[in-house]
């Protein structure tokens, strides 16, 4: 939700600012802009639309000035154009802002009463306008940074500069993340690591409440109160990381490819292969105290967590509370001490998650985080943090991270298992045998299924309703083969428990709306083979997905019939993954729609 970054340079910031902001673009692209500090004066580009609208306009109308700030916006309050892109301006003062400043519209209407008048719809223009009166009264900048911090509540990663003082940058943190970079000579401010690392790999986190005065050597940092507080340098890994396509068309293609490698470094982590062990060192939760499960996360990662919750259920007998996080953190949960919580996240910085996660923290919980961003506020304040090793992630829709976080979650509900003796020795051997196999089996069915998944795209991207089926572990995932096909071809897709099928849905079906059945030979088969019947009875069009098993044994004519090798159960929920994914992402590839960063989202979602 929104990307921030500053320089505070010996030389003209403006294009590495964009070139900064281009690694931010997934936490939203609706307009961005740019501004600096030039002979006492500030001046701002700002464009509608995607960076390159913003590159354009730099390249029509350069601005020159060795410091400045950068934004690129996902709108919360106020339309997406290009008088309401940060950085906001008033008398001397600019803004840039990630989050939600909860209590402006009462300063905003105070301000109002005080003669001030608002040039946008943000909720962001009052910490400028504060800013300026502040100064107006007579406050220094220090002063009256402390003072606006003070007066706003909500949650805010704020970056500011002032036209009478080209060597400052002023920064502060409340919820959303950001950090501090340290150069040579040069300093940087963004919000996240990844978008400083063509500049520095030396990164320093503020934590929630500091505030920085960020100048050309140095930074100095200070708690909510004005004390000064240190914040460790730490080495960042980001700047290892490849944020290329390849070859591939687009980075959602390249990283469903990428899965098998990741999930082989993931498993990595936690097997041992030689042994056919989950490596109880890496499970960093003592599952023997522990009565329940408690999960909570977003999204793609949330149904990560359902399918976790019938690992966790069936392997370790654990009770699992499992829900979306924006439910979670109000519901006022009853939770037992002797609980654990477990958070599941790719970015790490997913607002309501985070909330979820204090909550369970108060309420005196063991704390678990299975992450993509190891060095996220997410990981950051967990008890033991479960790294999904999927290297950055830059498609809008979660793909890799999704089948790594369930790999993850695989590998820890057998560990969990084998430590409370719910799994034998014998069972865990054979269960990590699976998990082993895994990477092997992903590419082979990558390589054979991409040219069924395309022509089978070019009919589904005909259609305006589809219907995703499946019972046990496939209910989550058809869901999430519909929040995939709906996030990025913009057709309306639903995923049921086939058994819930006739207690409502079934009003739906006819010849127009396929019914896309995901059903390994599993326990739940024949049950869910009931279902495609009742489907099929009354004219609708199935798209099967089965393994051999399930091909041989389904009698039924379909629409098409995907088949995948047979898998144990353990790892079927990682390999019917792929043909969800290839269709959602051929389907949006037919329909010319922008699959990395499909209309509204944004990939870190750091306000409510
Ligand atoms: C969908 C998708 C989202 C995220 C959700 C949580 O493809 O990616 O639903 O899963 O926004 O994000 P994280 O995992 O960063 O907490």
């Amino acid at each position: 939700m929104c990307g921030i970054v500053g320089i505070v340079g010996e030389r003209p910031v403006a294009e590495r600012l964009v070139d900064a902001l281009k690694r931010l673009e997934y936490r939203g692209y609706d307009s961005a802009g740019v501004a600096t500090v030039l002979d006492g004066k500030l001046e701002r580009r700002r464009a509608e639309g995607k960076l390159f609208n913003l590159e354009t306009r730099l390249q029509a109308e350069p601005l020159a000035g060795n410091i400045g700030i950068a934004h690129t916006r996902w709108a919360t309050h106020g339309a997406p154009t290009e008088n309401n892109a940060h950085p906001h301006f008033t008398d001397g003062v600019a803004v840039v802002h990630n989050g939600i400043i909860e209590n402006f519209s009462e300063i905003k209407d105070e301000l109002i009463d005080g003669g001030a008048t608002f040039a946008t719809q943000t909720d962001t223009e009052v910490v400028a306008q504060l800013l300026a009166k502040y100064r107006r009264d007579g406050l220094g900048r220090r002063e009256a940074m402390h003072e606006m911090l003070r007066r706003v509540t909500g949650a805010y990663a704020l970056a500011v500069i002032f036209s009478d003082d080209p060597s400052t940058i002023m920064a502060a943190r409340s919820g959303p993340p950001l950090a501090i970079g340290y150069g040579d000579g040069e300093m940087f401010l963004g919000s996240d690591a990844i978008a400083l690392s063509p500049f520095t790999n030396r990164i320093a986190y503020l934590q929630d409440g500091d505030w920085a005065i960020i100048g050309r050597k140095t930074a100095h940092i200070f708690d909510l109160d004005g004390n000064p507080v240190e914040r460790p340098v730490q080495i960042s890994s980001a700047a290892a990381y490849m944020v290329d396509k390849g070859n591939h068309r687009h980075f959602m293609e390249k990283e469903i490819y990428e899965q098998p490698e990741v999930i082989s470094h993931a498993l990595g982590h936690y097997v041992d292969l030689i042994e056919n062990r989950i490596d109880a060192s890496a499970v960093g939760i003592d599952f023997t105290k522990v009565t329940s499960l408690a999960m909570s996360a977003c999204g793609t990662a949330y149904l990560a967590g359902l399918i976790g919750k019938y690992w966790f259920e069936r392997y370790a007998r654990l009770p699992v509370e499992a829900d979306v996080a924006s439910e979670f953190r109000y519901r006022e949960i009853p939770l037992s001490k002797d609980a654990a919580a477990l958070f599941i996240s790719q970015s790490g910085e997913t607002a309501d998650t985070l909330a979820s996660l204090r909550y369970c923290k108060d309420e005196g919980l063991q704390i678990g985080a299975v992450v993509n961003v190891r060095e996220s506020t997410i990981a950051r304040e967990s008890d033991a943090v479960f790294p999904i090793m999927a290297g950055p992630e830059i498609g809008v829709a979660s793909t890799k991270a999704f089948t790594c976080q369930l790999s993850v979650l695989a590998a820890l509900a057998i560990g969990a298992g084998r430590a409370r003796g719910t799994v034998s020795p014998e069972e865990e051997k054979r269960l990590v045998r699976h998990l082993a196999e895994m990477p092997r089996i992903m590419s082979s069915v990558l390589n054979s299924i991409q040219p069924k998944m395309e022509s089978l795209a070019r009919e589904l991207s005909k259609c305006r309703d589809v219907l995703y089926l499946g019972r046990g572990t496939s209910f989550p995932l058809a869901m999430e083969g519909a929040l995939k096909l709906k996030e990025i071809s913009y057709i309306h897709a639903e995923g049921y428990a086939a058994g819930e099928l006739k207690h409502g849905p079934i009003a739906l079906i006819d010849e127009n709306m396929p019914v896309i059945v995901i059903a390994p030979h599993d326990r739940f088969f024949e049950k869910t083979v009931s279902n495609m019947q009742e489907v099929a009875a009354r004219g609708g069009r199935i798209i099967f997905i089965t393994d051999e098993k399930g091909a041989a044994a389904s009698k039924l004519e379909t629409m098409s019939t995907i088949v995948l090798p047979n898998v144990d159960e353990i790892i079927a929920p990682m390999i019917f993954s792929l043909p969800i994914q290839l269709l959602a992402y051929h389907t949006a590839v037919f329909l010319g729609t922008d699959v990395d960063q499909p209309r509204n989202l944004a990939k870190s979602v750091t306000v409510e």
